[in-house]
């Protein structure tokens, strides 16, 4: 599989996913063997313009143990051209000529988009604004549903938490409706549900969604819970109470509604949402996550260079 640009959810069909997950699996006894030297003529620009841990790790580790080299910003605004007024095509067009991918995150939704407009360098969207998306994340996530449930059709997933800004499940959402017979469940107060475009999409493709508020009432029927974070600021511009969001906090006493089989997720970082004590938990998968980040980005590094 070639790819051009990594953008959106959308772009990515059932058979690439399939395609994707083998690759994933080959870079994970990659991995094990301690990497390759195969792509040590490649160069990835890593341009950050929000603060990262894990995007911007796991991609220049994905990088690091395909034998390339990197080139990293890790705060754009201040420290590259656009703290002169440096327009992001601008940038996008000189870095172009330095590197053989670059790994975008970007504080506008639409950002991504904008760069792959100018762009003849591949553009991989590492999250762009609040409400746009981030389909490295999103693929990742999918990733570690096909590992820890083994299917994903008829997959019941519980999205927890800020539906309305996170990019994250957005991302999620546009995935899991490529597949059959997938239930989603939108939990989370009402100014933090999910907005009418993914809806809108859902419906095309005739997928079965609910939205909810009690997580207590979902957690029993599902097979992933996937929690996110609501910011504490966000609630009193909303007119939120801070004792509305600790239902949505999944601690021993709601992991025991949740079925054996099932896994807890999270794109962390997390604030209150998830409990460290059910950390070692068989059914929590953050942290597995994060390791499933390395391998799918290897693979989707090693599909946009060829
Ligand atoms: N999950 C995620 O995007 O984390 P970072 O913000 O640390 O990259």
């Amino acid at each position: 599989m070639k790819l051009q640009h990594v953008i959106e959810s959308q772009q990515f069909t059932l058979p690439m996913l399939v395609e994707l997950f083998e690759l994933a699996d080959q870079m994970d006894r990659i991995l094990i063997r301690g990497g390759t030297q195969d792509y040590n003529n490649k160069i990835m620009a890593s341009l950050f313009y929000e603060h990262s841990t894990r995007t911007r790790f796991s991609f220049e580790s994905a990088m690091h143990r395909l034998g390339g080299n990197i080139l990293a910003t890790e705060r754009a605004n201040t420290f590259s051209s656009v703290a002169a007024g440096e327009t992001l095509e601008d940038t996008i067009r000189v870095v172009g000529h330095y590197a053989d991918v670059i790994v975008l995150r970007h504080n506008e939704v639409g950002g991504a988009r904008r760069a792959a407009a100018v762009s003849s360098t591949p553009i991989v969207n590492a999250g762009d604004g609040k409400g746009g998306q981030h389909p490295t994340q999103a693929l990742l996530d999918l990733y570690t549903i096909y590992k820890g449930v083994k299917t994903i059709e008829g997959v019941k997933v519980a999205l927890v938490g800020n539906l309305t800004d996170g990019r994250t499940v957005r991302s999620l959402a546009y995935l899991l409706g490529k597949f059959e017979r997938v239930k989603i469940y939108f939990i989370a107060p009402h100014s933090f549900q999910i907005k009418q475009d993914i809806l809108d999409y859902l419906t095309k493709h005739n997928v079965w969604f609910t939205l909810e508020s009690d997580l207590k009432k979902t957690l029993p029927e599902v097979d992933v819970v996937y929690s996110t974070r609501i910011e504490p600021e966000l609630l009193t511009q909303r007119g939120e109470r801070l004792e509305t969001i600790s239902q949505y906090f999944i601690d021993d006493t709601l992991l025991k509604l949740l079925p054996s089989h099932a896994l807890v997720m999270h794109p962390l970082p997390r604030l209150h949402e998830i409990s460290p004590s059910i950390d070692s938990d068989p059914r929590a998968a953050y942290f597995k996550q994060t390791r499933n980040g390395v391998l799918i980005r290897m693979a989707l590094l090693v599909s946009v260079l060829g």
